[in-house]
């Protein structure tokens, strides 16, 4: 059966995606001050963990239960408790108002392309009126390498569990769609005792036509920031930084 983010998945999300690069989280904290904020896809709390140490007001929600449970635990262990809540962005409705929502790491690509007017229009709804929605995405790549048969792109050991990630790419041009399947196996004692198979679309964008997707969604202003080494070393990720 088809899992999205399921408790193998987020196993290993968790095993290299912990918490936030300072850079990227020094840059996401530069707007946060004293701030109201929502995370949407706030998954294992990578960047709400850090936000609640530095005492922001930080609330987040995501579709996946075994993110959330990580996120709590992780929290739990620090004395806090984080105020998040299993929700979907395309449905998600607030009589709250944010001066800040953040959905970073390129998240917002994982939005299939029917459901990202829609989700956009919730994000605008709960943003007060001099609030900012800081937004990434996953840009087209240059070239992409095709992998037409299972992969194992990762291995890892928790608690004597062995946990092995193999991956199919797939990306369909016409769509503008990365499409990755992904598939966890947990081995204990040497067997086999679960299998997790998850499809994992995403959809990439231009700059220019995610600026025109924004101001067709009808947000007026949009400032591309350029992060340096966000990720860690020598990558770069932009932010769309929007105002309604
Ligand atoms: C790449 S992880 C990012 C998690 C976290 N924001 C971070 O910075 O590490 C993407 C998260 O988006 C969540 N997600 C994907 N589609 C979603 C949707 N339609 N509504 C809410 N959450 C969604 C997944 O469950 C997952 O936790």
């Amino acid at each position: 059966m088809k899992e999205y983010y399921g408790a193998l998945c987020t196993k290993v999300y968790e095993s290299d995606k912990s918490v936030a690069n300072n850079k990227e989280l020094d840059f996401y904290l530069s707007f946060a001050n004293g701030k109201k904020v929502l995370e949407p896809m706030c998954g294992n709390g990578r960047m709400l963990i850090p936000f609640m140490q530095k005492g922001i007001d930080i609330e987040g929600f995501d579709m996946s239960e075994e993110m959330l449970k990580m996120c709590m635990e992780k929290g739990k262990k620090l004395d806090l408790e984080p105020i998040v809540s299993k929700q979907r962005i395309e449905d998600f409705i607030s009589e709250e108002k944010y001066d800040l929502v953040m959905i970073p790491i390129g998240s917002f690509s994982l939005v299939p392309e029917t459901l990202v007017d829609r989700s956009l229009q919730n994000m605008k709804s709960v943003l007060a009126s001099d609030g900012k929605l800081l937004i990434t995405i996953v840009t087209t790549p240059d070239e992409v390498e095709e992998i037409p048969e299972w992969l194992k792109t990762n291995e890892l050991v928790i608690d004597e569990e062995l946990i092995k990630e193999y991956r199919k790419v797939h990306y369909k041009e016409d769509e503008k769609v990365l499409f990755i399947q992904l598939k966890y196996e947990s081995i204990v004692d040497e067997q086999l005792v679960k299998t997790e198979l998850m499809d994992f679309p995403i959809r990439v964008y231009g700059l220019g036509e995610f600026e025109d997707l924004l101001k067709r969604n009808g947000f007026k202003d949009v400032v591309i920031h350029t992060v340096k080494d966000g990720y860690g070393e020598g990558n770069v990720f932009q932010v769309f930084e929007i105002s309604i």
